[in-house]
């Protein structure tokens, strides 16, 4: 981490208020932090679109174990692909449904083609991929 540098911003008054609005309901207790992890996720959303960027990224799926073929074409298609994957993490819901966490490590576009894959395979409900770049968020002292 570097050392703290403070910093002057001019900003709308409209726009300031709808800011600290937006940052108190999620808790944030001063603007110093909220400005931060914007700042952060921002750098973080602008390295992650370079194809060849060292990503870290979690697909979270929803899906029906009873779906034909389904539970075989996802277990396929993450040991076609296991030197992307971290691990994975399933929780059966209920009688039905299935949560499955699968952690990715790799470049930004084979994580992105994969998790794709596995979002698109037929009988899932619902998936989400969320990519973060841990070197994005902690730069080194210069
Ligand atoms: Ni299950």
């Amino acid at each position: 981490m570097g050392f703290l540098t403070r910093i002057g911003v001019a900003i709308d008054s409209e726009l300031l208020t709808r800011f600290d609005n937006f940052i108190a309901k999620r808790g944030y207790t001063n603007r110093s932090e909220a400005f931060r992890d914007l700042i952060r996720d921002r750098l973080v959303t602008a390295t992650i679109e370079d194809p060849r960027a060292a990503v870290v990224g979690t697909v979270t799926l929803i899906y029906d174990h009873q779906s034909r073929l389904l539970p075989e074409k996802l277990m396929n298609l993450q040991h076609a692909h296991h030197e992307v994957i971290v691990c994975t993490t399933h929780a059966h819901l209920d009688h039905d449904s299935c949560l499955e966490v699968i952690v990715l490590k790799g470049h930004s576009k084979r994580v992105q083609k994969l998790a794709d894959a596995l979002i698109g395979i037929k009988g899932v409900q619902h998936g989400r991929l969320v990519m973060s770049s841990p070197k994005t968020c902690l730069p080194k002292t210069a």
